[in-house]
């Protein structure tokens, strides 16, 4: 195992905290904003010291960390977990707690307290939610008292229910007019950068070039502001399904596989621990126990 660190680009050594603002400038300088998702210690410090602007603790979690079937059984205190423990290895990228299922659908009130909860007990710097203008009330009282929200339309797996699968959203005139519109909405409520996820890539293209703030697209195309992806599907640790969108840059899982039977078999057949994974005591303090005993 190399033990090396990477050489990082002084880019990214120097790079100070990233802030809305900076994605805001990102956007106007036509400069792609990078977003992933992260859920423990490890990997958000290996994503942070790579440069990336954005660390997304999303709620599908659920599905690729815990297990679960869906994104909704995630709770509050899941998340509040895994958020704090992707604090303490980032320091630069900008974090986003994802808010789960039924902490912001029930009043604007419970919205509220739910999101301050990510900042005062998680160390994170903002919430992203799920919805169209049926989340306005909750975005303008988030947004109120100083925390910034990503907004999140087209695909919204929370809805996964009621929008019958994973599937792709907008692909007729009707439901892009209101996909569109409830973009500009949620920039009139204030949210700082809109998650547009499984769309047309035209239709995405537009919604980012109609609206100020940065759009991030999974499953969206190459226009918009900057991309995001599950980080178990592009490191091939999540072994369930793969959708269409996503690029695999490694193989992990088969490489778990891989290690985990080497080591069997090396406990197996006595080839584990060799010498050098083991400790000795002096022979003088061995001679003296065993002449004691
Ligand atoms: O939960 C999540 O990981 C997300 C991303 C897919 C944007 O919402």
């Amino acid at each position: 195992m190399s033990t090396q660190a990477p050489v990082l680009p002084n880019a990214v050594k120097d790079r100070k905290k990233v802030t809305t603002l900076t994605l805001r400038k990102m956007k106007q300088r036509g400069e792609p904003i990078t977003m992933l998702t992260a859920y423990d210690y490890p990997t958000a410090l290996a994503m942070d010291q790579s440069g990336v602007d954005i660390i997304l603790v999303g709620d599908s979690l659920g599905m690729v960390v815990l297990g679960y079937p869906n994104t909704l059984p995630v709770t509050m205190e899941d998340m509040l977990h895994h958020c704090r423990a992707v604090s303490r290895g980032a320091r630069n990228a900008l974090l986003i707690g994802d808010m789960p299922f039924m902490s912001y659908q029930i009043s604007a009130q419970e919205a509220l307290r739910n999101a301050g909860r990510f900042l005062q007990e998680a160390s994170m710097d903002a919430v992203k939610l799920e919805g169209g203008r049926e989340r306005l009330e909750a975005v303008r009282a988030i947004v109120s008292a100083g925390i910034p929200v990503m907004g999140h339309i087209g695909l919204t797996p929370q809805s996964v229910n009621q929008i019958g699968g994973f599937r792709p959203q907008g692909r007729e005139a009707a439901a892009a007019r209101l996909l569109l519109e409830d973009a500009l909405v949620l920039q009139e409520a204030g949210c700082f950068s809109l998650v547009l996820e499984s769309l047309p890539t035209r239709l995405a293209a537009l919604i980012s070039q109609r609206v100020e703030i940065p759009t991030i697209g999974i499953g969206a195309g190459i226009g918009c502001d900057g991309q995001v992806l599950v980080t178990h599907d592009l490191l091939g640790l999540f072994e369930r399904f793969t959708p269409k969108f996503v690029k695999k840059y490694a193989d992990l899982h088969a490489e778990m596989r891989r290690s985990f039977s080497e080591y069997i078999q090396d406990v197996q057949e006595r080839r584990f621990p060799g010498e050098e994974h083991s400790i000795e005591m002096p022979d003088e303090e061995w001679q003296r126990l065993m002449e004691g005993l």
